[in-house]
């Protein structure tokens, strides 16, 4: 039974692009055919985030439109996720200053690079696949954000 998961935030900039890039590709690797869909209209970047912006012909303007059937705006991506991910066990995810560098490589951090903010969002993906993963205190980590407010 499929199961649709809504990335969305009232703000912008929080993050909402990176979670989803990171989400989709954490439970792509874990077995799961995933489809990933950027909703919004005006500027889309998720292909950005992903890497796959030059495999882009149509976007969900064009299947709103009914220019062409929902398939013909999907992409694969084909990705080795073989290397996968020592799994540590944190609960929200933390900021982190790679990530940023990760965004703008089209690279989702997840699959890349034992983060923390990677790692959190694979233990998401995970716990949406029913893992009993429990949620385990942050390390005191300072970055990206809570340099950026003086936290
Ligand atoms: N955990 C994190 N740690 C550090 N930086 C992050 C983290 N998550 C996202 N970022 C950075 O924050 C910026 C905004 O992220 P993103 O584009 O995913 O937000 P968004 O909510 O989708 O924005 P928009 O509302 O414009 O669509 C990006 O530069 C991204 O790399
Ligand atoms: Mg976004």
């Amino acid at each position: 039974m499929a199961k649709v998961i809504v990335v969305t935030s009232g703000k912008g900039g929080v993050g909402k692009t990176t979670v989803t890039a990171n989400l989709g590709s954490a439970l792509a690797s874990l077995g799961n055919k995933v489809l990933t869909i950027d909703a919004d209209i005006g500027l889309r970047n998720l292909d950005m985030i992903l890497g796959l912006e030059n495999r882009i012909v149509y976007d969900i303007v064009d299947v709103v439109e009914g220019v062409i059937p929902p398939e013909k705006a999907f992409v694969k991506d084909k990705r080795s996720v073989e290397d996968v991910l020592r799994i540590k066990k944190i609960g929200v995810i933390p900021d982190e200053e790679k990530m940023i560098d990760f965004t703008n490589k089209g690279e989702p951090i997840v699959l890349s690079d034992n983060s923390s903010a990677g790692t959190a969002l694979m233990n998401i993906a995970r716990r949406l696949m029913g893992e009993d993963i429990p949620f385990n205190e942050l390390t005191e980590k300072k970055g990206f954000f809570s340099r950026l407010i003086g936290g």
